[in-house]
């Protein structure tokens, strides 16, 4: 069998997601459990985008041990010393640096001519070579670019230090037979092709992401790119929990495998998609929640009789069989810390106590509390020690169909003050919404609203995921609580606080840069 190596970019190309915009803290959780997952390499971030950014690269650095750690760069050398800076503490550090080589990008975006464009890949690639042991080059928009200018471009990344050529499709254009002749073209006539591995990246605008990369495996890339759940930049990126699945089930046909422990197939989705609050479609393959349910009568009974009759993905190799360990009333710390454990959850004491707590109220009001119940608390929980800017300290809600409703709200300022407002809306939300914008005294627009439940059942938590643009920025926010309504305020100010430690943040590191 073949090892392909996976680079997840869910924190880099994820993270441009529209809407999407973690905290420090939950990238690193996010990257804890891709090591955990066990990916080759993690594209933790664009260091030279913001300090932000930046600082969090370097934290995730630090706290990775077991796999790659790499950071995207342009092809500029004030890029590549920030990705350095970034990433100097990584056990092993990656370079991506990209350039674009094709027509439209070279003359409309670059305004440069090919040859500047080669000089200008070569001499990044240089730059990087003195810091880096490993430099993956990306020819961006590379399946619109001239396949002879890449052979020619390609070629000289590689004799100018390049460990890892990576053919993007930027734009989501290619088909799955023309993408593999890419990858043959360029094995066929790079002469130095055989010092690198070969990668390739889609996106998946035409719905072909998963198939275009399955079909670059069988042209031989050595490394696949993308996110989980197929988030990313517009339509999404490859979806790599369903390369890895369609590689392990089809391992006869594909004679390649990865070393992703397919077990936490189902966690690693469920994590990535509580901290984007990018909701996983029902019917989305292998970690949508109608994945593994069958409806029909014909095909319930074709599964009582034989599984294999209509699953070809046993539940238990995504890794939901241990989903079904439920805790209750009578469960203790012991109990909960070892199904914190199982869940991957890496907390603080103040942090586990703060959960427990959090549990030993939901099991008041809820019979059984499902692995989903406690990853959803712990999203909500664990703010990696930081005391958040704005907090909901209580609600009142006065709901009447014939009239107005009226809301007060009291909340926790940074300086420490509760503030208390009451305003009117046409319904319980809009109330609650104007209500906390009266005490914020500043304008917040509402971009989006859902609401789903944790599990089944009438007393499942209820999730609320929002976008609002306040102070110029955006940012989607999420919220739970039994009740919809409160969760929904709390929706509300989680997507104001990611936007205040953003700029705190980013406040913070520009002074440090200006000293
Ligand atoms: O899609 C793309 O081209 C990218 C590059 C930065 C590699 O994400
Ligand atoms: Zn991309």
């Amino acid at each position: 069998m073949r090892k392909i190596d996976v680079f997840d970019t869910t924190l880099r190309d994820g993270e441009q997601s529209a809407g999407v915009n973690l905290h420090e803290h939950e990238k690193v959780e996010i990257a804890l459990q891709l090591e955990r997952y066990g990916v080759d390499i993690i594209e933790a971030g664009f260091p030279a985008s913001s300090p932000g950014e930046l600082k969090a690269v370097r934290e995730i650095a630090r706290q990775v041990k077991n796999c790659s750690v790499a950071g995207l760069a342009r092809a500029s050398a004030a890029d590549i010393d920030a990705a350095w800076e970034a990433l100097r503490e990584a056990a092993a550090p990656r370079l991506h640096i990209f350039l674009a080589t094709s027509p439209i990008h070279m003359e409309y975006k670059l305004r440069l001519t090919p040859e500047e464009v080669l000089e200008q890949a070569v001499a990044a690639v240089r730059h990087a070579a003195r810091h880096f042991p490993e430099i993956e080059w990306s020819a961006e928009d590379a399946t619109r670019s001239d396949w002879d200018f890449l052979v020619r471009i390609v070629t000289a990344v590689i004799d100018a230090g390049a460990t890892v050529i990576n053919l993007p499709d930027t734009v989501g254009y290619t088909t799955p037979e023309e993408y593999a002749a890419l990858f043959r073209y360029m094995r066929e006539r790079v002469p130095n092709i055989h010092r690198v591995k070969l990668s390739a990246h889609c996106h998946d605008d035409l719905g072909m992401a998963v198939a275009n990369t399955l079909a670059a495996i069988q042209a031989g890339v050595d490394q696949v790119e993308g996110c989980i759940n197929g988030i990313g930049e517009r339509a999404g990126n490859t979806a790599l929990e369903e390369v890895a699945i369609a590689l392990a089930i089809r391992r006869e046909f594909y004679q390649a495998e990865t070393r992703l422990d397919l077990s936490q197939t189902v966690r690693t989705s469920r994590l990535v998609s509580k901290l984007t609050g990018m909701v996983v479609p029902p019917n989305k393959a292998v970690v949508g929640a109608n994945a593994f349910a069958h409806e029909s009568g014909i095909h319930q009974d074709g599964v009582l009789k034989n599984k294999l009759t209509y699953e070809i993905i046993q539940p238990e190799m995504v890794g939901l069989a241990s989903n079904s360990l439920v805790l209750g009333k009578h469960s203790g710390r012991h109990a909960f810390r070892e199904k914190c454990r199982e869940l991957g959850l890496q907390l603080s004491d103040a942090e586990f106590n703060q959960l427990f707590r959090d549990f030993k109220v939901l099991t008041e009001k809820k019979k059984e509390v499902t692995d989903d119940d406690i990853l959803a608390l712990a999203v909500g929980a664990v703010h990696g020690g930081e005391t958040a800017p704005y907090e909901l300290q209580y609600l009142h809600v006065s709901y009447n169909s014939a009239a107005v409703t009226t809301t007060t709200v009291g909340i926790r300022m940074p300086d420490g003050r509760t503030v208390q407002e009451a305003a009117t809306g046409g319904g319980s939300v809009e109330a609650i919404y104007n209500t906390i914008e009266r005490v914020l005294a500043e304008p917040v627009r509402l971009l989006d609203y859902r609401i789903q439940s944790t599990t089944g059942g009438q007393d499942a938590l209820a999730e609320v995921y929002v976008k609002v643009e306040f102070r110029g920025r955006s940012s989607s926010g999420r919220g739970i609580d039994n009740d919809v309504l409160s969760a929904s305020a709390k929706a509300y100010l989680d997507a104001i606080n990611r936007i205040v430690w953003k700029e705190q943040a980013d406040a913070a590191l520009a002074g440090v840069g200006e000293n």
